[in-house]
C-alpha cells in the first residue's frame, strides 16, 4: 500500500523539519508548509540535502496548499500562533487526520505546567476544527535537537492521544516510521497531561545542564 502524503505545517522549523525528515527518510512522501512559498521550497531542499540515499524527496508548499496536498496534516508552529494558522488550513483538513504537536508554554516560566483556557492545545485545536477533523496529539515530549540528529537512535517514547483508534494507530505507524516507540495514551483529554510533561522535561534539561530528556514507559512489551 502507498504511504500517506504528510503536510508539516511549520515544518520550516526546529520540531518539524526534524519529523518531515525522519518521515521522508522512512519513505513518506512529505510537503513542507509555510507561511512564504520561497521559505517552503527553500527549507524543503535544504533538508532534502542533508537525508539519506533512498529518501522520498522533500516538497515545498504554502501552508494552505500543503494541507490540501496531504493525507495527513501536522501542525508544528507555536502554541501563540496555533489557531491563526488552523483558520489559515482548516479548508484543507477535512476528513483527515490532524496531529498536533504544541506545547503551550507561559513565558519566562517555560519549565512550569500552564494549561490553556481549552484545557490543552489539542483540545482546542479539535473545537477549532470540528468533527470531521481527526485530531491527534503525539511528539510533545521529543526535543527538536534529537530529532534534527539523524544518527540519534530514539531511546524515548511517543504517548499518541486522540478520541479515534483508527487515527491514532496511524500516528504511531508515524511515530514507529521516525524511530520511536508510538504508544496509545488514551482519549485526546488526556493531551493536556502529555502536554503539562514537556514543561516538567524542559525544566530537568535546565537542571541536568542537557537538551533532550525525555519519557519512557516500562512494563509493556515492546519489538525487540
Ligand atoms: N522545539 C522543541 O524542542 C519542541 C519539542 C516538542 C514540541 N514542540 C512544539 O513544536 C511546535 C514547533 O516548535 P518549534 O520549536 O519548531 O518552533 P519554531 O521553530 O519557533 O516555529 C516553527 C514554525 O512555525 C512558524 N511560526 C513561527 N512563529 C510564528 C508565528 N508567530 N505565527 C505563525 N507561524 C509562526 C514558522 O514557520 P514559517 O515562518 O515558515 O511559517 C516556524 O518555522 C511548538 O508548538 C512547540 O511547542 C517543540
Amino acid at each position: 500500500m502507498s504511504k500517506p502524503t504528510i503536510a508539516v505545517i511549520g515544518g520550516t522549523g526546529a520540531e518539524g523539519s526534524g519529523l518531515a525528515m525522519r518521515w521522508a527518510a522512512a519513505g513518506y512522501p512529505v510537503v513542507i508548509g509555510s507561511r512564504s512559498t520561497e521559505k517552503a521550497v527553500t527549507v524543503s531542499t535544504e533538508l532534502a540535502a542533508r537525508l539519506p540515499d533512498g529518501s522520498v524527496p522533500l516538497t515545498g508548499l504554502a501552508n494552505l496548499a500543503a494541507a490540501e496536498a496531504a493525507d495527513i496534516v501536522v501542525l508544528s508552529v507555536p502554541y501563540s500562533s496555533q489557531a491563526g494558522i488552523i483558520d489559515q488550513i482548516a479548508t484543507g483538513c477535512h476528513d483527515k487526520i490532524f496531529v498536533t504537536v504544541a506545547v503551550p508554554l507561559k513565558p519566562p516560566k517555560v519549565a512550569v505546567v500552564w494549561q490553556p483556557p481549552g484545557g490543552s492545545a489539542a483540545l482546542e485545536a479539535k473545537a477549532q476544527l470540528g468533527d470531521d477533523v481527526q485530531v491527534v496529539a503525539a511528539f510533545q515530549n521529543i526535543s527538536a535537537a534529537h530529532l534534527q540528529d539523524l544518527d540519534w537512535e530514539p531511546d524515548s517514547d511517543v504517548l499518541v492521544t486522540g478520541d479515534s483508534k483508527a487515527a491514532k494507530a496511524q500516528v504511531i505507524d508515524l511515530a514507529n516510521a521516525a524511530g520511536f516507540f508510538g504508544i496509545d495514551a488514551g482519549p485526546l483529554t488526556n493531551s493536556s497531561v502529555v502536554e503539562g510533561l514537556t514543561a516538567v522535561l524542559i525544566g530537568i534539561n535546565m537542571r541536568n545542564k542537557v537538551k533532550g530528556a525525555g519519557i519512557r514507559i516500562t512494563g509493556i512489551p515492546r519489538p525487540e
